[in-house]
């Protein structure tokens, strides 16, 4: 890490705090910070928690996501997993909501020869790196899901993978950064943000907004804020089409939370069975399409064929904030009092916890956990020809 991006450099005893973005990430900081003590206004283009963490599905998956050449990602992760059942405990006291973390686990079926040849695979991977995941036949994985496809050909078992429900999170952080003292300014765009240290801060309708610190938190909008003289950040929005069915809560055709080929189905408290989601490079394209539902109901029927006589009642699009290597964008950036909490890409309700922990200490202590050491802005500048 270079001079100027040492994080001791930002700290003050109790800054003043101004937050790009009232996503869950946003919010979350927002909170930690003025528990601190610190004076925190947080700036949304639109109203909190309305874009991917309200899209978002709530999957706490870092053992069945797992992918080659993300395992520093996975510490992390991981790590953010094993703060998540305290997270919520302390986000429903200080809020009074619930937001009903499901601690069920998560099945990753195959339907096919196929697709158990490549969860053979997946599984010797997930087995090298020490993660808790087991190989199920399809009469064990059936045990724990009644109603999946008679076709099954086995299943890996995610005992430590559960979920939460994102939207129900969002208003548990959006009441508890109030209670703490946090001022949100809902539609209210950051047009700018200004480095230069006299004149620090964001501007908001036409003013400038002053800050010793700027958290830039607006998740796949982030490159749309100007932050000049720095470089925008590559961050980018990933486009999933989602859609929910009607259970009855009462009698439910699925407990856990299930992926199989092409779609990840979320059984909620409340009956709703949440089905995502496509991947699309379509920008900020907000259209629902018949080939996006299409694909994400066939591939949800060929695993669970029971959902076929359930209602639909929720289609939407949400924009996930992808980065140029996937991975979050955390921590100091080149100018004094601008930091980074954005790029969750897939992971950002994972991710919450451990995010708002980091960066807290960061801002508050000045010290950037080794875990989140990775993941700086500066992997994305270019290296010296010499380097
Ligand atoms: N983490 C699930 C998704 O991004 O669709």
């Amino acid at each position: 890490m270079s001079e100027s991006l040492s994080p001791p450099s930002i700290v003050k005893s109790r800054p003043t705090i101004a937050i790009v973005g009232a996503g869950v990430v946003g919010l979350a900081i927002g909170w930690r910070l003025a528990e601190a003590g610190c004076r925190v206004d947080i700036f949304d283009s639109g109203k909190a928690g309305m874009g991917a963490s309200h899209a978002a599905a709530g999957m706490l998956a870092a053992c069945a996501e797992a992918e080659p050449g993300e395992e520093t990602l996975l510490d992390l992760n991981r790590e953010s997993q094993r703060l998540w059942p305290a997270f919520a405990a302390e986000l429903e006291a200080a809020s009074g909501l619930k937001v009903d973390l499901r601690e069920s686990g998560t099945l990753v079926v195959a339907l096919t020869a196929d697709d158990a040849a490549k969860l053979r695979h997946q599984h010797a991977f997930q087995k090298k790196l020490g993660l808790p995941v087991e190989w199920l036949t399809a009469a064990e994985a059936r045990r724990r899901e009644p109603h999946l496809a008679t076709q099954l050909a086995g299943a890996l078992w995610c005992p430590e993978d559960h979920q939460v429900d994102n939207r129900k999170v969002a208003a548990a952080l959006k009441a508890a950064a109030l209670k703490a003292g946090v001022l949100l300014h809902e539609d209210a765009p950051v047009t700018k943000v200004e480095t230069a240290s006299s004149r620090r801060g964001v501007m908001v309708g036409g003013e400038l907004h002053k800050a010793d610190i700027i958290v830039l938190a607006a998740g796949a909008w982030s490159r749309g804020v100007d932050i000049a003289p720095v470089a925008p950040l590559p961050v980018r929005p990933i486009k999933g089409q989602m859609l929910a069915l009607q259970m009855d809560p009462a009698n439910p055709v699925l407990d856990h939370v299930l992926w199989g080929p092409g779609t990840y189905m979320v059984p909620r408290r409340d009956g709703r069975l949440i089905i995502g989601a496509t991947v699309e490079e379509k920008g900020f394209d907000t259209q629902l399409t018949a080939g996006g539902q299409l694909a994400l109901l066939t591939h949800a029927w060929r695993a669970l064929p029971t959902i076929e006589e359930l209602p639909i009642i929720e289609q939407w699009v949400g924009f996930r904030p992808g980065s140029r290597d996937d991975a979050p964008i955390l921590g100091p950036s080149e100018v004094e009092g601008l930091v980074y909490a954005t790029g969750h890409h897939r992971n950002g309700i994972l991710l919450l916890p451990v995010t708002a922990k980091v960066m807290a200490e960061l801002i508050l202590e000045g010290r950037l956990d080794p875990l989140a050491a990775p993941f700086g802005a500066d992997r994305f500048r270019p290296r010296a020809a010499a380097e």
